[in-house]
C-alpha cells in the first residue's frame, strides 16, 4: 500500500469537536469551508433536463461546455481569445490539483513549488509521485529544478491576493525555470474591501501573460460561488500543450464529469446573478463575524477575498482552538496549512446566518465575562 501521505490531518480535530459539541446551545461549526445554502435553481432545473444520459460523456467536456467556459473567462476574468482546446472540466478541482504532477509526469528528484501557508492538495500531489514540496511566497527563492508552481489567488485558508505585479513576477521566474505555473483561482469572485469592485486578476489576463499562455494553466472551481460542491464541478485553462495531454491521460483513465453536470456548468457560467446574491450573503456573514473576531482580540491578517478569516491571538495555534472550542466554536489550527508550527487559525463563513449570528454572539459574550 503506498505510505507517503500521513493520516488525514482533520482527524486531529475530533477531541475539540467533542469540547464544542458539549455548548448548552450546540456547536458553531465554522471550521470546513464546506457551502450551505442551496444549489440555484436554474442550475438545479439543467442538472434535472439532463438525467437521460445513457451514453458516455466526453471526458474533453461537450464544445456547448468547453464554449461556455471560454465565454466565461472572457466576460468574467478578463480573459480573451481563449480557444476552446485550451479549457477542459475537472471532477471539482482538488482531483485535478492532486493528479496535476503525476500528469505532467513528475517524481524523484523534482521540486513542486506552493505558497507559504497553503491549501492541504497540493502537498498531497507532490507526495503521491515522490517529489520535493517546498513552501515559499518568493520566486527568487525558487530551486533550479522547480518543476510545478501553485499559486492561490485568492488564497486558502488566508485570503491572501496576488495584484498584477506579483503575478507578473512568479511569471518571470517561472519562465526562468521552464516550469508549470498554476493558478487555483476559485475564490476570484469573492473579493471584500479593496477587491470588491476591483477584478481579482487571474493568470492568465493579458497584462499578466502578456498574452503568451506557455506553461501556464489556471484552475477554477463552481464549489464556492454556486452551491456546486456536491456536484464536483470544475475546469481548467491555458496552454494547449498542457490541456490536451492531460485530457488524453483523463481519457485513459475514465476521468469524466458526469453529462448531467456538464449541463448544469453551462446553466451556471451563463447566470451571473446567482453568484452576486451569494457574495451578498456571505459580506453579510463576513461583516458579522470580522467585527466580534476582531472585538475578542484577534489579530486579522489577510483575509481579503474568499471564505475564511485568517485571525491569530499570537498563542500556539492549538491554544486557540481549545480557548474557542471552550465557546462551542470550531475552528482549524494554522498547523494543517502552514509548515513548522502556527499562531493561526481559520474562521470559514460557509455557515447559516444563525450559526454565524451566534459564533458572534459567544465571541462578545465572551469578551464581557472576561472584562
Ligand atoms: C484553494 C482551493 N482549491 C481547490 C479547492 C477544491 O475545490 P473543489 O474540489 O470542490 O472543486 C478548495 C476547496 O476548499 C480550495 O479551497
Amino acid at each position: 500500500m503506498f505510505d507517503g501521505l500521513p493520516e488525514y490531518p482533520w482527524k486531529k480535530l475530533k477531541p475539540y469537536e467533542e469540547i464544542a459539541r458539549q455548548h448548552p446551545n450546540g456547536m458553531v461549526d465554522l471550521s470546513v469551508g464546506s457551502p450551505v445554502d442551496p444549489t440555484p435553481q436554474v442550475i438545479q432545473d439543467a442538472l434535472i433536463q439532463a438525467t437521460n444520459a445513457p451514453g458516455y460523456p466526453s471526458t474533453a467536456g461537450s464544445l456547448e461546455l468547453r464554449q461556455a467556459i471560454v465565454d466565461w473567462f472572457a466576460l468574467r476574468r478578463a480573459v480573451p481569445n481563449l480557444s476552446t482546446d485550451q479549457v477542459m472540466p475537472s471532477i471539482g478541482s482538488k482531483e485535478l490539483i492532486s493528479f496535476l504532477p503525476l500528469f505532467l509526469g513528475l517524481g524523484k528528484g523534482d521540486v513542486v513549488v506552493q505558497p507559504r501557508v497553503a491549501y492541504t492538495a497540493y502537498v498531497v500531489g507532490a507526495s503521491l509521485v515522490g517529489a520535493e514540496i517546498i513552501s515559499s511566497d518568493d520566486p527568487d527563492e525558487w530551486p533550479a529544478n522547480t518543476k510545478l508552481i501553485w499559486l492561490n489567488s485568492p488564497g486558502n485558508p488566508d485570503g491572501k491576493v496576488l495584484d498584477v505585479p506579483a503575478l507578473r513576477k512568479a511569471v518571470k521566474r517561472a519562465r526562468e525555470l521552464g516550469a508549470v505555473l498554476a493558478s487555483d483561482e476559485c475564490y476570484a469572485e469573492l473579493g471584500w474591501g479593496q477587491w470588491a469592485e476591483t477584478r481579482i486578476p487571474s493568470l492568465l489576463d493579458p497584462a499578466v501573460s502578456d498574452g503568451n499562455q506557455e506553461n501556464l494553466l489556471v484552475l477554477y472551481s463552481l464549489s464556492k460561488q454556486s452551491n456546486l460542491a456536491g456536484y464536483r464541478a470544475a475546469f481548467a485553462a491555458g496552454d494547449k500543450n498542457l490541456i490536451q495531454p492531460i485530457v488524453n491521460l483523463r481519457m485513459h483513465s475514465g476521468l469524466m464529469m458526469p453529462a448531467p453536470v456538464q449541463q448544469a456548468v453551462i446553466a451556471a457560467l451563463g447566470d451571473h446573478q446567482h453568484v452576486l446574491v451569494e457574495r451578498e450573503i456571505y459580506r453579510s456573514r463576513r461583516d458579522l463575524l470580522l467585527s466580534a473576531v476582531k472585538n475578542y482580540g484577534f489579530t486579522v491578517s489577510d483575509s481579503e477575498a474568499g471564505l475564511y478569516l485568517w485571525a491569530s491571538l499570537g498563542e500556539d495555534c492549538w491554544s486557540t482552538v481549545r480557548r474557542m472550542a471552550e465557546l462551542g466554536i470550531l475552528v482549524v489550527p494554522g498547523e494543517f496549512y502552514e509548515a513548522g508550527g502556527s499562531e493561526y487559525v481559520r474562521f470559514s463563513i460557509t455557515a447559516t446566518d444563525d450559526k454565524i449570528a451566534e459564533g458572534a454572539n459567544r465571541l462578545s459574550n465572551a469578551i464581557k465575562l472576561n472584562s
